[in-house]
This record gives structure tokens, C-alpha cells and sequence, in this order.
């Protein structure tokens, strides 16, 4: 028996974590066991137990609960605590996802053990490195033994930085399994896009299902943290909401509800403009299904917007997922108040068609898991 450790910590994290952890229940029941630890980077009842509850992950084998904090000493706590465990329990694995302070602490000290890190989402980039998830993320495919990355430019990305795919020699950090695997949160939209959910109470006097509105986030720091990024991003929401009567549904990260609060307190009665806490995964795909339009800086939502055939304006100069813009249905709008006016005006105004299959079939997760039981069982 494969015994595979994996970290979560941050919302998105849960998710990708609710496609492997169903697989293995599903389909390795025999030949792997999987135990989370939970960092506790994200605490909240609706930015982490809610997915839990919903998306039927099981519960953390370990919780650290290392809260938030500067960016070294969540990484320095959660590096400390996770090699403690990692001596403790010598798994075979640990498998860490994405981008945030969790993975790169995770695939830190598992490194330095010689446990093998298993990165999902591997070979993405912005090529800004002043961004911390990419500095998280380069460092994690730079340790890794196994990359399993989400598209076919993930995989390219690897090898512009010298990380190939393995020759005959045993598998290592040096010498790593290299595989576009699909998506594992295409996967996730694909089995829970059907399972019914309620709406908090405000959503549920707007009837979605029968109103037009466009679904928007704002989360990066970069965005949240400078005034002027984020007056000009809420500047054109209002905008944007006024030109096309049109509702927006803004389900506020708990960075950005502290950063934003005077505007909350203005539009708190605005009868077009709809502040919330953080949605489920669950009401998420439903919003996802029933928006005309996305507009975002987070990187999971843009992707999502795709899989439900919804065009996204994104409020970055660039983004990881390049496949989107070629097909036009996402722009990168960056924060220019004027750009965003456009090409939302464009997306609301005219018909969007043709969403080529882009992340896989599905069945991302099963993918990673039968290489890691092929490498690790021999
Ligand atoms: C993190 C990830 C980012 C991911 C995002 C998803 C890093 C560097 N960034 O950003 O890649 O897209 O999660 O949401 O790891 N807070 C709460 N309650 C919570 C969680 C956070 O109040 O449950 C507040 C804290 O004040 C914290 C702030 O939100 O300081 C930001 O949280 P943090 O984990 O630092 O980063 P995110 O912006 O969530």
C-alpha cells in the first residue's frame, strides 16, 4: 500500500483535493492511502470547512492551524510543522497542488526528507515573479519528482527551464516524471456541475436562474492591496452595471471585504450591485452556469468561466492559462478602467460560441494516480 501524503491549505486547494481524494476512494481503494494535512492557511467556515462538508474530502489527518501571517512566517511555521510530521510518518509521497505558501512549505521540507513531492498543476507561469505564487510555484517544479501539469503549454514552460521528462534512470528530483494530464478541477465542474445547492438568502430574492448578471471576484494582493488598482476595478463594475442595468454578483474574499469596506458601505443598498461573503463550491458552479459574464483576477475562476462556456475579462496583464485568450473568449484587461468598459461591452453584446475541449477529459485525477502507483509500487 502507497501511503501518499498531501497538503491543503487555501480554498483552492480544497477543490483540487476533492478530485484526487475521490479517485482514491473510487478507484485505488487497494493500492494507496491518503492522509491530508491541513495547514490552516484558510480557517473560515466559508473559505475552507464548507468544502469539506460539501465536497465530501475527508477529514484532515493532521490540522496545523497556522492561520495567516507575513508571507515568510506562514511558509517558515508550516515548513516546521509539515517536516515534523513527514519524519514522523515517512510516507511514500506527499503531494502538493498549485501555487500558494502551503505548497511551496509542503514541497520544502519533503524535499529536504527525500520523500518524493508529487505537484499538481505543475509548469504554469506568469512570468512575473514579483507575484508570490510564482515564486511558489517555480520553486515547487524546481524540487518536484513528479509533474503533472494541466496543459500542454504547462508542459513546455517545464522544459524552457531545463525540467524534461525522465530518461531510463530511476525517477528523482533530478530525473522527474513529466505528464499533461488533463485538468483535475475539469474533472470536479464535470461530476458536481449537476448536484443540487441553495443559494445564501440575498442570492435567492435576485433569481439567477431568470435574471442576467455577471459574476465578478477580486482576491490577488496586488489588486486588493493598492488603492488605485482596486478604486479603478470597482470603478468599472459600477460602470459597467450602470451602462447595461445589468446585477453583478461580487462574493467578497475576506482580504479584499477588508480593504473595501467604505465602497461595501455605499453600494450596501445599491439595487444592482450584490455583496456577499464567499460562495461554496456548489453555489459557485451554479452562479458559473446562470452568469453572462465573468470577471476576475483569480486564476481557478477564469478556467472555470471556460469549462461553462462563459467569456471572462480578467483584471491582470497576464494570465497563466494562455489557451483562453487565443480562443477570445477571456481577455486580460489589467485594471484599465476603459478596457474593461470595452470588452465587457463586447462580451454583453454579442453571442460567444465555440469552446474548444482544452483540460482533458475528466479524468485528470485517475491519470495522476495510476503514474504514481506505476512509479511508486515498482
Ligand atoms: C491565497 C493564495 C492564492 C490563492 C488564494 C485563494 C498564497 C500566496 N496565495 O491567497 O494563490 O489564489 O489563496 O483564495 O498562498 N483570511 C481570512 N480568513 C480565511 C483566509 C484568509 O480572514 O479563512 C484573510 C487573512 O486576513 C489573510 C488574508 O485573508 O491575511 C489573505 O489570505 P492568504 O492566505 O494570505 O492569501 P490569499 O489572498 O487567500
Amino acid at each position: 500500500m502507497i501511503r501518499l501524503f498531501t497538503i491543503v491549505g487555501a480554498r483552492p486547494q480544497f477543490i483540487k483535493a476533492a478530485a484526487i481524494s475521490r479517485a482514491v476512494r473510487l478507484h485505488f481503494s487497494d493500492s494507496i492511502s491518503e492522509t491530508l494535512i491541513h495547514t490552516g492557511q484558510h480557517y473560515d467556515e466559508n473559505m475552507s470547512d464548507v468544502f469539506f462538508r460539501e465536497m465530501e474530502i475527508p477529514a484532515p489527518g493532521f490540522h496545523l492551524g497556522v492561520g495567516s501571517g507575513t508571507h515568510g512566517a506562514m511558509t517558515g511555521k508550516m515548513t516546521e510543522a509539515i517536516e515534523r510530521i513527514l519524519l514522523e510518518q515517512q510516507p511514500n509521497a506527499l503531494l502538493v497542488y498549485g501555487d500558494t505558501n502551503s505548497t511551496l512549505a509542503g514541497a520544502l521540507a519533503a524535499a529536504k526528507l527525500h520523500i518524493p513531492v508529487v505537484h499538481v498543476e505543475a509548469g504554469l507561469r506568469s512570468f512575473r515573479k514579483t507575484m508570490p505564487e510564482e515564486v511558489n510555484r517555480r520553486l515547487t517544479d524546481h524540487i518536484s519528482t513528479f509533474l503533472f501539469s494541466p496543459t500542454g503549454v504547462g508542459v513546455d514552460n517545464l522544459k524552457a527551464e531545463g525540467i524534461m521528462h525522465h530518461d531510463e534512470r530511476p525517477l528523482s528530483a533530478d530525473n522527474p516524471l513529466v505528464i499533461n494530464c488533463g485538468d483535475v478541477m475539469y474533472d470536479n465542474a464535470l461530476y458536481f456541475s449537476e448536484k443540487p445547492c441553495d443559494l445564501p438568502v440575498d442570492l435567492m430574492k435576485l433569481d439567477c436562474a431568470n435574471t442576467p448578471f455577471v459574476l465578478c471576484t477580486v482576491h490577488r494582493d496586488f489588486n486588493t492591496d493598492d488603492p488605485v488598482r482596486l478604486s479603478a476595478i470597482l470603478q468599472a463594475l459600477h460602470e459597467v452595471s450602470t451602462r447595461h442595468g445589468m446585477h453583478i454578483i461580487l462574493p467578497v474574499h475576506p482580504r479584499t471585504r477588508a480593504r473595501m469596506e467604505t465602497w461595501i458601505r455605499q453600494h450596501s443598498d445599491h439595487p444592482y450591485i450584490h455583496i456577499t461573503d464567499p460562495v461554496s463550491y456548489l453555489q459557485m458552479l451554479f452562479l458559473l452556469k446562470h452568469t453572462r459574464l465573468v470577471m476576475t483576477d483569480s486564476g481557478g475562476l477564469q478556467k472555470e468561466a471556460y469549462f461553462f462556456q462563459k467569456p471572462c475579462v480578467i483584471f491582470r496583464h497576464e494570465t497563466e492559462w494562455v489557451e483562453i485568450l487565443k480562443t477570445g473568449h477571456a481577455v486580460c484587461t489589467d485594471t484599465d478602467v476603459l478596457r474593461i468598459n470595452e470588452s465587457a461591452d463586447h462580451f454583453l453584446r454579442s453571442a460567444t460560441a465555440g469552446f474548444p475541449s482544452l483540460y482533458g477529459n475528466g479524468h485528470a485525477s485517475e491519470v495522476i494516480l495510476d503514474n504514481i502507483v506505476k512509479y511508486l509500487e515498482a
